[in-house]
C-alpha cells in the first residue's frame, strides 16, 4: 500500500490520533516480571455471579439481535441502581444501553458537535474524548487545568473564555482520568450555568463516581453530580459504564443517560454503531447491577488502601510534583522537566513497572506519568519498593542537569 493509498482516506479517519499509551505498552509488554499499572482496569476477574448469568443467557439460546435500547430488564436495573445512588427517582426510559462507556461516549459526540464545531475538554483528560471528537469531524478545545499544591484544579474562568460561537459542547469528566481531579457540587453548578446561559451541552462523564477519597467532593457515598444540580430540560448526556466498577472491562457494556425525548435519535445512533448490545452481556449486567455492591464495596477498600500505598511511597521522592487524588483511581505525578515518555520506557528498563506517560492525556501531561492503583496491595508494594528508586534518581538528574541560577 502507498501513501497515497493512506492519502485516499476521510481526513478524520486519517487524523485519528494515535494512544500515546500504546506506544510504552508495546516496549514494555513482553518484559518478564513487569507489573502492568499503565491501563486503567484493575486486577481482579468479573466475579463469577455475573459471569454465571451470561452463561445461563447462552445457554438459554439468547442469541439474537435485540432491543437498540437495552433490554427492558436491564434498563430498569439501571434505573433502580441509578435512583438509589442519586436518592431521586430516575425513569427506565432515561437509559440507553451501550457496548462499553466509550461507545456511550462516541454517540454522545456524535450528537452535539460535527464539523467545524468545537467541544471543550479540561485537561489533561483520557485521550478518548479528544479521539471520538476527531473522528466524527469536530476539534477538542483543551482547556488546561492548574497544577497546585492542592492538586490539579479547573478555573471557571478559563473554561468560559475558551467558548467561542462555534463551540457546542463541555465534556467534563469528574472525578477525572488520569488527574483525579473531582469537582465539588459548587463547581458542577457553576459549570451548568455556564452552559445554561451559552447554550452548551454538557457530556458528564462520571464513570469514577464511586472513587472518591475526599470529604470536600464526596456526597454520601459517591462524588458530587451534575445529577445533584441538574433542572428539568438541562442539555446534559451521562456516560456510564459496568467496566471500573465491576471488573468488566472486557466485557464492553455501559450506557448513555439522556431525556427520554433524545431516545428516538439515540436509538437510531446505536442501531447504526453497534446495533445493539450482546443480550447475555446484558444479562450479566443486571446481576451485576443488582447483586454487586459487595463486589463494588471491595474494590473501593482496595482503592483506598492503594492510594495510600502509592501516596506513602511517592512521599519519598523529594521534587515531585504529587497530591493524593480526590477520586479516580490513578496516581498522576510529575517530574519537573521530564521526557514523559523517555521516562516511561526507562522505568520498564530499571524497575519493570509499567506506567503511562503523561503526555498521553494532553498538553498538562508533560512531565508527567500516571499510576493505576487498582491493584493487590502486594503488588503495589512491590512495585513501589522498585519505583521509588528509579524516579529518585531520575529527580536527583534532572536538578543536576537544571541551569543554575545566578543572582544577578
Ligand atoms: C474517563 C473514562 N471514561 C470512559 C471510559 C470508558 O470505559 P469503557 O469503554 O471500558 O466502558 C474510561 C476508560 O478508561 C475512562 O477512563
Amino acid at each position: 500500500m502507498t501513501d497515497d493509498t493512506i492519502e485516499s482516506l476521510r481526513i478524520e479517519a486519517r487524523r485519528a490520533p494515535t494512544s500515546g499509551i500504546v506506544d510504552t505498552v508495546n516496549y514494555g509488554r513482553l518484559v518478564p516480571g513487569l507489573i502492568p499499572l499503565w491501563v486503567g482496569e484493575g486486577d481482579l476477574p468479573t466475579p463469577a455471579f455475573i459471569a454465571e448469568a451470561a452463561t445461563r443467557s447462552l445457554a438459554a439460546g439468547e442469541t439474537f439481535y435485540t432491543w437498540q435500547r437495552g433490554v427492558p430488564e436491564l434498563r430498569a436495573a439501571i434505573a433502580r441502581r441509578m435512583s438509589a445512588i442519586y436518592g431521586r427517582t430516575l425513569s427506565p426510559e432515561r437509559f440507553f444501553v451501550t457496548s462499553g462507556g466509550m461507545h456511550a461516549v462516541q454517540i454522545a459526540m456524535r450528537m452535539v458537535a460535527g464539523a467545524g464545531e468545537e467541544v471543550i475538554v479540561p485537561t489533561p483528560a483520557w485521550p478518548n474524548f479528544a479521539g471520538a471528537l476527531t473522528v466524527s469531524g469536530a476539534t477538542p478545545v483543551e482547556v488546561p487545568m492548574d497544577p497546585s499544591p492542592e492538586g490539579f484544579s479547573l478555573d471557571l474562568a478559563k473554561l468560559e473564555a475558551a467558548i467561542t460561537p462555534r463551540t457546542r459542547a463541555i465534556a467534563l469528566n469528574s472525578p477525572a482520568n488520569p488527574t483525579g481531579w473531582t469537582a465539588t457540587r459548587a463547581e458542577l453548578g457553576a459549570i451548568l450555568e455556564i452552559a445554561r446561559a451559552r447554550g452548551l451541552w454538557i457530556v458528564a462523564d462520571e464513570i469514577y463516581h464511586r472513587f472518591v477519597f475526599d470529604a470536600r467532593v464526596r456526597e454520601g457515598e459517591r462524588a458530587a453530580s451534575f445529577h445533584d444540580v441538574r433542572r428539568e430540560g438541562d442539555r446534559i448526556l451521562f456516560v456510564q459504564t459496568l467496566s471500573k466498577n465491576y471488573a468488566m472491562t472486557g466485557w464492553r457494556i455501559g450506557w448513555l443517560e439522556a431525556d427520554p425525548e433524545l431516545g428516538q435519535t439515540i436509538e437510531n445512533l446505536i442501531q447504526y454503531s453497534s446495533s445493539g448490545t450482546p443480550v447475555f452481556v446484558q444479562r450479566a449486567a443486571v446481576a451485576a447491577l443488582d447483586h454487586g455492591e459487595g463486589f463494588v464495596a471491595h474494590q473501593i477498600a482496595r482503592a483506598v488502601e492503594g492510594r495510600a500505598l502509592v501516596s506513602q511511597a511517592l512521599a519519598r521522592v523529594p521534587g515531585l510534583t504529587f497530591v493524593p487524588p480526590p477520586g479516580a483511581f490513578y496516581a498522576f505525578f510529575g517530574l519537573p522537566g521530564a521526557d514523559a515518555p523517555a521516562l516511561a520506557r526507562r522505568i520498564v528498563d530499571e524497575a519493570r513497572i509499567g506506567l503511562a506517560p503523561g503526555t498521553a492525556f494532553g498538553a498538562g501531561g508533560a512531565g508527567f506519568l500516571r499510576l493505576c492503583f487498582a491493584r493487590r496491595a502486594e503488588d503495589l508494594a512491590a512495585a513501589m519498593e522498585r519505583l521509588v528508586p528509579v524516579l529518585n534518581a531520575a529527580a536527583a538528574e534532572g536538578e543536576r542537569s537544571r541551569p543554575v541560577q545566578v543572582r544577578a
